[in-house]
Order: structure tokens, then sequence, then C-alpha cells
């Protein structure tokens, strides 16, 4: 699957432009890239490396570097994918860490093995794909997950987790949480599993695509077809990485009680909110900050996409730190109009 042999590769004051989808600048003090399990155990063994801070690098999808980095960076880069086991109830898949997430989401359905179509053309890689929980189009990758294997950082130990485990929530997991038992930093994740169930039965409920229903008066769409509109909804308002950088939404939708709601839609009747299963309501966080006129609109070189208010995006040689400076912005005004804090969704580094 992937190569467990020859010398890890390190580059020193790497520049990290090209592995951050935002495209800002930043230089890595020591970048390994990752191309194996394997690769991983030589670096905790290894006698500087295995010490120092290290800060683990995916697709750089979700990510805003705001500086140089002196941790040790480590650029997973794990590839392979292959079916492990085909039940009666599911096919199990597995894929590499370092392989692209919507390259996965692709060959499974050419396999003939649908249940990733509606999180088709999300940027950035495999193994960032528990971490945040992505999710789009009614689907989270909790409701298609199986488990992982990651190494632990510390004592070099492999691990495999199932979703418990990985404690998913809204774009967040055990991965991300730094307090008691969280993962945060202290492992790198090498495998992902997913599990397609079957039979396939397509997710149309989102907004988006039950237009696409109406509009093509087509009630039983294939995966296919579905891949193929997710991608055509999500080219239409969000930015393409490869030609204006961006790290997707950049904050998460926000969570209120019932009372908060009604006191917002009581000023702005035309909010955007969901019911969620608890009761709880979620706001559409792009809604919010349309809403207070930042789309479309930019500090310095760091902008607010036009089709999406939710995306900030890179006009061309933005640095983190006018990312966050306009992020810090949007938060303030969102406050005073809503009294909601928006919580960013990318790490900040
Ligand atoms: N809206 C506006 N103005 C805007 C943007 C949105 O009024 O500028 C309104 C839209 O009209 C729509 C609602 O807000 O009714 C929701 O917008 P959209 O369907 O685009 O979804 P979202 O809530 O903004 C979330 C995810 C996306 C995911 C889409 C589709 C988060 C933080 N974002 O966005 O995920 O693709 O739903 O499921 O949950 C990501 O995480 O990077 C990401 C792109």
């Amino acid at each position: 699957m992937s190569s467990d042999s020859g010398p890890l590769q390190v580059e020193q004051r790497a520049s990290l432009r090209e592995y951050n989808s935002f495209g800002l600048p930043a230089v890595a003090h020591t970048l390994v890239h990752l191309r194996s399990a394997a690769d991983v155990h030589r670096v905790v063994d290894h006698p500087v490396y295995g010490r120092a801070p290290k800060l683990v690098l995916g697709g750089g999808s979700n990510i805003v570097l705001t500086r140089d980095v002196a941790s040790v960076v480590l650029r997973v880069e794990i590839l392979g994918r292959r079916l492990v086991r085909e039940q009666a109830d599911a096919w199990i898949v597995e894929a590499g860490a370092g392989e692209s997430w919507h390259g996965l989401v692709a060959w499974t359905l050419e396999q003939g093995w649908p249940g990733l179509e509606n999180l088709a053309l999300i940027p950035g890689t495999v193994g960032a794909a528990p971490v945040q929980n992505i999710g789009a189009y009614g689907i989270e990758l909790q409701d298609r997950f199986d488990s992982l294997d990651a190494v632990d950082l510390v004592t070099g130990r492999k691990v495999t987790l199932g979703a418990a485990e990985c404690r998913f929530g809204y774009r967040d997991s055990v991965f991300k949480q730094a307090g008691f038992g969280g993962l945060a930093g202290k492992s790198v994740i090498t495998q992902v599993r997913v599990r397609l169930p079957r039979p396939w039965q397509p997710v149309l409920g989102y907004l988006d695509l039950a237009r696409k229903v109406a509009e093509t008066g087509k009630p039983a769409p294939d995966a296919r077809t579905i891949f193929d509109w997710v991608c055509a909804i999500r080219r239409a308002k969000l930015p393409d990485p490869a030609l204006l950088g961006n790290a997707g939404s950049f904050f998460k939708n926000p969570v209120v009680t019932p009372e908060q709601c009604r006191d917002i839609i009581g000023r702005d009747p035309g909010v955007v909110s969901y019911r969620m299963p608890d009761g709880s309501i979620k706001l559409a966080a792009g809604w919010l900050i349309d809403a207070c006129g930042w789309k479309g609109k930019s500090v310095g070189r760091a902008g607010v996409h036009d089709k999406q208010a939710l995306v900030l995006v890179n006009r061309g040689g933005a640095s983190g730190a006018e990312v966050v400076t306009l992020a810090r912005a949007i938060q303030e005004s969102v406050y005073g109009r809503f009294g909601i804090r928006l919580e960013p969704e990318p790490v900040i580094v």
C-alpha cells in the first residue's frame, strides 16, 4: 500500500504556502513528509523530533497559518485505497490518511460502492475527515464511519478507534479536543475505514438537494446523479481553493436556545434556522454575516466570498494575520447585532 522503507523525508525551512488551502505564507522550521505508519514510528523514535512539539498537517484545508511554525510539521502523505470487506449490510472501505477525500468519494462510486456522494468535493485529505467530522448536504462523516488507525506521538503505540472513541460532534472529534482524554496534537491518523450501508439509500433532505429533485423532476436519482448535483451546488457557491485561497466555512453554525431564536426572529424574521433533534436551534452563520453586510467585503487582502458569506478568502497575497483581523471584525459585528459569538471552524496557528 505505502512505502515502509527508506529514510525519513525531511525538509528544513520549508515554505508551507503550497500546503495550506488559504495559500498563506509561513515557513516550517522542520517539515517531515509521512508516507507510511512506519514513518510515524521513525519520528517518535527520532532523537530530536521525538521530543519536539509537533503540528500535524493533512491537506491544510482547515488551518489558518498566522506565523512561521517552530514545531515539527508532520505532513501526512500515506496513500492506498482498498475494499476491506463486503458484508450483506455494508461495504467497508479503507483509505490512507493522505489520500484526497474527494478522490475517495469518486473512486468508491466508480467501484460501485455508493454512500459518500453527498460529501463530494470537500477539500482536504481522508485523515482530516474524522478530525473535524466533515459534513455536507445531510451527511456527516460519522454517519459513514467504521473505524480508524492512529499512532500515538508520545508512546508510538498504534491504536484503532471506533466511532464512540472518536467522540464525534458537529465539526468536532476527540482529535480537536485538548482537555481530559482529548487527542489534539497527540496522534497521527494513518488509515480511515468507512462503512457504506447496503442497500444504498439516497439522502435528499437538504434544501439544495430537494430543490434539484423539484427542478429536474427526478424523484429517485442514483448516487452518481447526487454526486453531480452536489458538485454543481458547491461549485456555484464555494470558491475553488486552487483559484481563490480559502478554508471552506470559516465559522461553525451557532446553536442557540429556542428563546434566543425567538428573540432574533422577532427582530429579523428572515433568519435561517434549523431545529436540532434535541430541541436546540442551529442558525445559518452565513446568513448572520450576510445580514451584517459583509458579503463581498475585504479588509486588506482578506475578504468575504461574494457568493457565500461564511467563506473567507485570500484575495491574493493575504497574511494569516489579515484573515484573523477580518474574522474578528465579523465576530464583533455579528455579536453587536445578534448577541451571538461565532466560533471559527479552522484551527488557527
Ligand atoms: N446564507 C445566506 N447568505 C450567505 C450564506 C448563506 O443567507 O451568504 C443562507 C442560505 O440562503 C441558506 C443558509 O444560509 O439558506 C445555509 O447556507 P448553506 O446551505 O450554504 O450552508 P451553510 O450552513 O452555510 C454548511 C456547512 C458547509 C456545508 C453546507 C452544506 C458549516 C459550518 N458549514 O454551510 O460545510 O457544505 O452546510 O451542507 O456547517 C465547511 O464546513 O467547510 C463547509 C463548507
